[in-house]
């Protein structure tokens, strides 16, 4: 049997359980953009205009990305990184040399990566896989990677869901499946 314990913490001056606070907690407070019903011919020109529509309308390091990755237990890990450069196939992002991801992403290569953009209630969802890559001649200008000693990872996506929260309530996604070469799409 399980003895519920209550965790009671001191909030705006009053004794209060955590979970009456997490209750209260709101989310999803708008107003967010009109519902965006563009599909694109593939993943990368919707994620430009998602990314430069969150810079232009206030939102805290929309380049901040939750990255999760496969232990060499199999167990979960995430952390966040920051998103440096793009080209048309994929997304790059730097650690150092001897950081517990780097063992990790040598062990398996399967990742995904999370963009929460609050205020405009959207979220961005990718799966794929990180390769090592000393491939960045294109990108030099935006990699630290360039100039120190560190490692560059691309990650290839093969699928990315786009999430918007609605004004009148409930959400709308849009999922791109890479299938044969092909980006297709389709609303969740
Ligand atoms: C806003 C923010 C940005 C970060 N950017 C990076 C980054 O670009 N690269 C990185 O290796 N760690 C970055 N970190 C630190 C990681 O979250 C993490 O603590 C660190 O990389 C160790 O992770 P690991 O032990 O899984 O390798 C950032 C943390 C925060 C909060």
């Amino acid at each position: 049997m399980y003895d519920k314990i209550h965790l009671i913490i001191k909030y705006r001056g009053a004794h209060m359980d955590i979970n009456e606070i997490l209750k209260d907690t709101k989310i999803m407070t708008g107003p967010f953009p009109e519902l965006d019903k563009k599909e694109h011919g593939n993943p990368f020109s919707h994620f430009y205009e998602w990314y430069t529509h969150a810079l232009e309308n206030r939102t805290a390091e929309p380049n901040s990305m939750v990255l999760s990755t496969v232990s060499q237990n199999n167990t979960a890990d995430s952390r966040v990184v920051l998103l440096k450069a793009m080209d048309d196939e994929g997304l790059y992002f730097e650690t150092g040399k001897f950081r517990e991801k780097v063992l990790q992403l040598t062990h398996n290569s399967s990742v995904a990566l999370n963009f929460y953009w609050r205020e405009q209630g959207r979220q961005v969802r990718i799966k794929g896989t990180a390769e090592l890559t000393t491939d960045i001649s294109h990108v030099a200008d935006n990699l630290d990677a360039a100039v120190r000693d560190l490692n560059a990872y691309k990650t290839f996506p093969s699928e990315i869901e786009f999430y918007q929260a609605l004004n009148e309530g409930g959400y709308a996604r849009l999922l791109y499946k890479l299938t044969d070469g092909k980006w297709e799409c389709n609303w969740l």
